[in-house]
């Protein structure tokens, strides 16, 4: 024990910096209070920490909790559709068929049987994979995190859609990266600008969510997909395709994985968030057995594994046929749910707004006139009791100010329809339209 830890246990006095005692680092980690002396805590962060901003999201999340407002702004599951029966017959089948081993520790990389459902499942999208390609992870949350300690760099440039998910920037931002950014039109990332951008910065990683994107609610197309895997591995940069939505396709053909054209320049994350539930955390990293190994490592250090027990009670539900019906019903519940939000904006907008009609997925994106700012535009939604996320949070090199997200898997219709029909009068408010209806500003 040194002194300063000796002095500091018998409750004595640090020497003040530079009067007369010696100057050291403990000497300006620490201050007094009352005779006792309190660690500095805000300044024995690591520098990372700056880079980590709390989600405005999960920030908005609070407010919109309130029982009266109608929330459009979480990216929230239907919790009424959660298939709570099969999972305590798929609990009590795990507890009493597996017993011991359920609630023991296991291996780093996954539960084997459920990797190897896994495989299939990969393999019926048209990717060969082997168990060694995958890892089981807490959500895919942790993937990004784990993507993010492996191949980030302080200072290395990400290249990702804009606007792009926040919890992959959030997840990021603890490696210290800068961005930069493509926009995005009605077919997903713009990737004729691609080449030219590449050329001018060193890119680490290409991120992108070719599904139904979240926030936009927009898909890359096929063409793009080829262009974007063809671009890519020329420059030889490897690809973070981000997956969550592609299984809850409402309408139209299922597009090629940007895996499967490209396999080995390609890291491709998995989740059962939106297709089971996401409070069990379950999701998994596909990608080349050498990066799987040095994931299995930083996993290690992280949480030793994912959980036995939940792990097998997705198996079971999985191997049960389960997952798959309950895709298919989820499917038919948010296809209305978005088809009563397009229908509830049609009527309730004013002219001058217009927004993305998703194929599938959680969110769609609204787009309002350059004018108006969607931060300012959610004070008075609030007032009305409606809410939803101002697009500028998306945006990792800033813009966006007049967009927003809006989510529509969370409320049942009837709540859609009257959350829009607020939105739409916080809109004319925001407008300086009078009337009460939005004829008065096609009028204008
Ligand atoms: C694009 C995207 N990636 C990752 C995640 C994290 O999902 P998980 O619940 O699997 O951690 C989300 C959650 O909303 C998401 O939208």
């Amino acid at each position: 024990m040194d002194t300063t830890t000796q002095d500091r246990q018998a409750g004595k006095e640090a020497a003040p910096a530079g009067k007369g005692g010696t100057t050291s680092m403990v000497d300006t980690m620490v201050c007094k209070y009352d005779g006792i002396v309190t660690a500095d805590w805000d300044g024995l962060f690591a520098e990372r920490i700056d880079g980590m901003k709390g989600s405005a999201i999960r920030e908005l999340l609070k407010v919109t909790e309130m029982p009266d407002v109608i929330s459009f702004a979480g990216g929230l599951p239907a919790p009424e559709v959660f298939p709570v029966r099969e999972f305590k017959e798929a609990c009590n089948f795990v507890l009493e068929e597996i017993g011991a081993r359920a609630l023991q520790y296991g291996p780093t990389e996954g539960y084997p049987p459920l990797k190897d459902y896994l495989v299939d499942k990969m393999k019926r999208y048209g990717v060969p994979v082997e168990p060694g390609n995958i890892l089981l992870t807490n959500g895919s949350q942790q993937a990004l995190d784990l993507v993010g300690k492996l191949f980030i760099h302080q200072g290395d440039l990400v290249l990702t859609e804009s606007p792009t998910y926040v919890g992959a920037l959030q997840a990021f931002n603890a490696y210290q990266p800068n961005y930069v950014t493509i926009p995005m039109d009605e077919n997903g990332m713009r990737v004729d600008m691609l080449d030219n951008l590449l050329a001018r910065h060193k890119v680490k990683f290409i991120y992108v969510l070719p599904n139904f994107q979240n926030p936009s609610g927009v898909t890359l197309s096929l063409e793009r997909r080829f262009q974007l895997a063809e671009v890519a591995a020329e420059h030889g940069i490897i690809i973070v395709e981000d997956d969550p939505y592609g299984e809850l396709r409402f309408e139209g053909e299922n597009l090629t994985s940007l895996i499967v054209i490209h396999k080995e320049n390609v890291l491709y994350l998995g989740t059962f968030s939106k297709t089971l539930a996401p409070g069990i955390r379950l999701g998994w990293v596909v990608a080349p057995q050498k990066v799987i190994q040095k994931m299995v490592l930083a996993k290690q250090g992280t949480d030793l594994h994912t959980g036995t027990f939940v792990q097998m009670v997705a198996y079971d539900i999985c191997q049960r046929g389960i997952l798959r019906e309950h895709v298919k019903l989820i499917r038919d519940v948010y296809r209305e749910r978005r088809d009563v939000m397009l229908r509830a904006m049609a009527k309730h907008f004013p002219v001058g707004v217009t927004w993305t009609h998703p194929e599938g997925g959680l969110f769609l994106w609204v787009t309002l006139p350059e004018h108006v700012d969607a931060d300012e535009l959610l004070k008075v939604a609030i007032e009305e009791k409606v809410a939803f996320v101002p697009g500028a949070n998306f945006f990792p090199e800033g813009g966006g100010h007049n967009t927003m997200r809006l989510n529509f898997s969370n409320a049942r219709p009837e709540l859609i329809d009257e959350g829009i029909k607020r939105l739409g009068r916080a809109l004319m408010r925001e407008f300086g339209c009078e009337a009460p209806g939005p004829e008065a500003c096609r009028a204008e």
